[in-house]
């Protein structure tokens, strides 16, 4: 994985820019994490803030990059933009909906989330627009051909005659993607499919069952899984999770026996608030088998700028369970890589062990590219694997592979 490259050279506690030496302590300390801390300030890597809240993080698969959309509650007003190679490391990508620009001025945006489109090749955004009474209950749509803008805004309309506000978005694995909506008054929460080019929406609309704002989904062993909070402004509340097989569709309180729907059932000391935060989506992490992130918002009483996150990773247990377990500090080695259930797992490691004999210089990274030496055999069943098909010959047949 490359990393992002460093814009100065550090020479004895001086940065080299141009033919000017700078000491570095006038410089804005560039952090370099390597870890998540919910609910503790988070710096870009120009040492400020990070202001992006309820929104969505993407990948790009072609450079490597993520980026993260999200409420700029500071000034100027609309939906900020961050990029990061490892999800730790925020570098800040300016505005890319700029409320005034895009003639929005007298309204709010919320709860901005991005799609990208493979068929029109176009950043698509769509969030909560609304009177500063909330009154209009509107969903917006704005467009791009670059994930960080600036987005064009396009219109905004009640979907399917719906009053619309908290929104969350989900791209299912076949392209299909989808957009939940708080709606009739905050006491349902809807979810609608978007038209082939994500500009629209379809006819495809039902009501879910949840209550009633943040919704964030997953999808887990063919079951979507949707997370919402309950409705008390920036008061945080305790979320609740809920199941269907079919992502328009009635959604049920929980799964199996668990019908608390509670995701934080296991933690029940540390919180009835969801560890004091909201939902605004859950990331699918590219490369891993189960790495799915929590992103929700600290709001602190008013959603302030200086609001905080949490990230926190989402797990499904084996009885199908959400559990959202807490963490003062984490990082992504609680995911396991892509792993391969039950597909010839002999003569896949017959195949890394021959590329590695033949000293052709075996260098297995994730998709975060974190080094792997070790990820190719877990025991059990389960084969972890992060390996160029053109390696692992007939042996595999899905999954993300990549062998530097
Ligand atoms: C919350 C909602 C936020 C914002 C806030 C305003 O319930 O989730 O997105 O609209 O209310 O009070």
């Amino acid at each position: 994985m490359k990393r992002a490259s460093h814009f100065f050279r550090r020479m004895n506690g001086c940065a080299l820019l141009g033919s000017v030496v700078i000491p570095l302590c006038l410089l804005h300390a560039a952090s370099n994490l390597s870890s998540f801390r919910p609910g503790q300030d988070w710096k870009d890597t120009d040492g400020r803030i990070i202001d992006c809240h309820a929104g969505n993080i993407i990948y790009q698969a072609e450079t490597e990059t993520f980026f993260w959309f999200g409420e700029h509650r500071g000034s100027p007003s609309g939906v900020a933009c961050y990029s990061s190679t490892d999800l730790y490391n925020w570098k800040n990508r300016g505005i890319a909906l700029n409320k005034s620009a895009a003639g929005l001025g007298g309204g709010i945006i919320e709860r901005p989330k991005v799609a990208y489109n493979a068929t029109t090749k176009k950043y698509v955004m769509w969030f909560h627009y609304d009177s500063p009474s909330y009154s209009l209950a509107h969903q917006g749509v704005a467009l791009c051909d670059s994930a960080p803008g600036p987005y064009a805004f396009l219109e905004h309309f009640a979907p399917n005659g719906n009053e619309s506000r908290d929104m969350g978005m989900f791209s299912d694995d076949d392209g299909r993607t989808y957009i939940g909506y708080a709606s009739a008054n905050n006491s349902v929460v809807r979810i609608v499919e978007l038209s082939g080019d994500y500009l629209e929406v379809t006819e495809n609309d039902s009501i879910t069952g949840a209550h009633c704002e943040g919704p964030a989904f997953l999808r887990w062993n063919g079951t979507y899984y949707l997370l919402t909070s309950l409705c008390s402004g920036w008061d945080p509340n305790q979320s609740s999770y809920y199941t269907s097989p079919n992502v328009v569709g009635t959604y049920r309180k929980g799964y199996g026996d668990d019908r608390t729907g509670n995701p934080c059932a296991d933690d029940p000391e540390k919180t009835t608030t969801t560890y004091d935060s909201q939902p605004s989506s859950i990331l699918k992490l590219p490369g891993y088998a189960n790495g799915f992130i929590y992103i929700g918002d600290r709001w602190n009483g008013v959603g302030s700028t200086r609001s905080q996150y949490v990230f926190l990773p989402v797990f499904i247990t084996e009885k199908g369970y959400m559990r959202l377990p807490w963490y003062d500090e984490w990082n992504l080695d609680v995911f396991t890589p892509i792993s391969i259930d039950g597909k010839n797992p002999y003569r896949l490691r017959t195949a890394v062990d021959e590329h590695a004999a033949g000293g052709r210089g075996l260098h297995l990274v994730d998709l975060l590219g974190r080094n792997a030496p070790h990820l190719y055999f877990s025991g059990g069943n389960r084969m972890m694997m992060n390996l160029d098909r053109a390696h692992a010959g007939d042996a595999l047949s899905k999954g993300m592979y990549l062998v530097r």
